[in-house]
């Protein structure tokens, strides 16, 4: 028996929607599992293994019996690394300033739940990753979409700041989008962010991801650092997904409050993993070089193909997405073309509010998948 009668949900949780993509990846992996041919650029991981050396860290420190609770905001050691990370950048912080966590994921649960209050507003650019919306609910804010300008690059975010704004998210590379945002926005955030007194948030999970020009970070801007909230993680970069680990920089206090969020609910990140973070950081990086350099080669086969469609996209710098418009309800494309064509893709709705006609499309998939779905989508397009 199932029991399905509830007294009381809270209105927090009510207040979340199911994911929209879940219909599409349950029907994907059913599809798949019925013998067809199906092509999942619906997902948001790298497809690669996590680098041998990341994983002898993490089977030493277990062997070691690295078994036991650790502090809660995270081992010496990979705080130390993280610090270290940043120091070289120049970016002036110390260890007080540094929370590990399972997942960058749980960093913004934990950092907007630290710093939003009830009816506080929530600035998010159209389109933005899909979690945030879900985060800023259960803290009890307001999102205020703000609709990019033309090109993605740019926003007019100036327009859409009220006195009840708290905090600004930036997210560069974007994900649904693949935009690296440029100096020149990142400068105007932070002239709005000093000014009206505002929190930036900046999920720099995509930062070693970029293809074509140099990544920047708002918190290297003058007097940022102490109202910037740094995301970070392993999931993308060192193809960590499934090991749950990240990480936030923020000023000392927001930290702590985050710290007492977090040992009172997760306690920390699982013990060994976190030796496996030293050993991201602190160990050999070819292995991101040799991924961003196949993330790049695919990135340029789907161009090709997409520019020979005629289909009009999002300029794709970095991350691992191509947002493309299909001109079409994309809910209903991305139904019929796994349907017929077995390719699963994301419909933009789930990214905000503006973007019902696009979609998302991942090359964390081989690059023969790469042709074959551009392939299909070029069928699918002309049937
Ligand atoms: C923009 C963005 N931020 C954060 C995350 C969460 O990453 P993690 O696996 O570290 O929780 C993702 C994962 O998809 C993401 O795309």
């Amino acid at each position: 028996m199932i029991v399905t009668k509830v007294t009381k949900v809270s209105g927090r949780v009510r207040s979340i929607q199911p994911s929209a993509t879940l219909a599409i990846s349950a029907e994907a992996k059913r599809l798949a599992r019925a013998g067809k041919p199906v092509i999942n650029m619906g997902v948001g991981e790298p497809d690669f293994n996590t680098p041998e050396h990341i994983v002898r860290a993490a089977e030493k420190a277990l062997r070691e019996g690295k078994t036991f609770y650790t502090p809660a905001k995270g081992i010496p050691e990979l705080i130390d690394a993280i610090v270290e990370v940043y120091r070289e950048k120049n970016y002036d912080i110390s260890q007080e300033n540094v929370i590990v966590t399972p997942g960058a994921k749980y960093a913004i649960f934990e950092a907007m739940l630290s710093t939003i209050d009830e009816g506080d507003e929530v600035i998010l650019l159209d389109p933005s990753w899909v979690s945030y919306e879900p985060c800023v609910a259960v803290s009890g804010g307001k999102v205020v979409w703000v609709p990019h300008s033309e090109g993605f690059e740019d926003a007019p975010v100036e327009e859409y700041v009220t006195d009840r704004c708290r905090m600004i998210v930036i997210n560069s590379p974007s994900n649904p989008l693949g935009v690296v945002y440029p100096k020149s926005f990142l400068k105007k955030i932070r002239d709005l962010a000093v000014d009206m007194d505002l929190i930036v948030m900046s999920d720099e999970i995509y930062d070693k991801i970029v293809f074509d020009e140099e990544f920047h970070s708002i918190a290297e801007f003058d007097d940022m650092l102490e109202r910037t909230i740094l995301i970070n993680g392993f999931s993308k970069t060192y193809a960590m997904t499934g090991w749950r680990l990240g990480y936030a920089i923020a000023p000392e206090e927001i930290i702590k409050y985050m710290l007492r969020l977090q040992s009172h609910s997760v306690s920390h990140p699982t013990s060994f993993v976190q030796y496996a973070g030293v050993e991201a950081l602190k160990g050999d990086q070819s292995c991101v070089g040799e991924m961003v350099k196949e993330f790049r080669a695919r990135r340029d086969i789907m161009i090709e193909y997409l520019k020979e469609m005629g289909l009009e996209f999002a300029p794709p710098k970095g991350a691992f997405y191509m947002f493309v418009n299909v001109e079409k309800d994309s809910v209903e494309f991305c139904e019929k073309f796994l349907k017929e064509k077995y390719v699963a893709a994301t419909p933009g709705k789930a990214f905000g509010k503006s973007f019902a006609t696009w979609i998302r499309l991942s090359y964390a998939t081989s690059r023969d998948n790469i042709v074959e779905a551009m392939e299909r989508l070029s069928e699918f397009l002309q049937s």
